[in-house]
């Protein structure tokens, strides 16, 4: 069976962790990436209460803060999955297959793009090419690149995950 301890339940909001986190890079050049990294690092994705206390600290609005947020894909809005699928969606691997196997891990997986399963095992995601057009179409299953991705070895991949 899968490891019950998923990333959502790590994702808890805690005011005071929060706070340390940030006051550790507060006056750094840099800080605020910096603040955002280690946000990311202790809640598994950036929780919007910080976003009050990251104004405050380096002296921005919050749309600011959010700006610098929402400009680099890596720093997440809601808490991720145990297991991240990322799919590549540009068109490479679009003119070979990746539109229905796509379509074959949603209906597997019962989430669209971009969504978390309610277990919180899985999160699924689009990625616009992974520099391996060659061997389209392209996943990356917790991290790691696969490519020639077929919906037979796609199944293999979920089953040796969920063993
Ligand atoms: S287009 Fe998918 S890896 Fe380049």
């Amino acid at each position: 069976m899968l490891n019950d301890k998923t990333h959502l339940e790590k994702a808890e909001w805690d005011e005071t962790e929060a706070r340390q986190v940030i006051e550790q890079f507060t006056g750094l050049k840099g800080g605020l990436m910096e603040a955002l990294h280690g946000l990311q690092h202790a809640f598994g994705f950036i929780p919007k209460p910080s976003y009050d206390l990251l104004a405050d600290v380096f002296n921005l609005s919050k749309a600011e803060i959010y700006g610098v947020k929402s400009f680099y894909h890596d720093f997440k809005s809601e808490p991720q999955g145990h297991h991240v699928i990322q799919i590549c969606q540009a068109e490479s691997c679009q003119a070979r297959g990746s539109r229905a196997l796509t379509r074959h891990v949603q209906e597997l997986l019962g989430i669209k793009l971009g969504q978390t399963t309610h277990d919180g095992h899985f999160t699924l995601e689009a990625v616009y090419c992974l520099g391996n057009c060659a061997v389209s179409p392209n996943i990356t299953f917790d991290g790691k690149l696969h490519g020639r991705m077929s919906e037979d070895n796609f199944d293999g991949l979920l089953k040796k995950v969920a063993l």
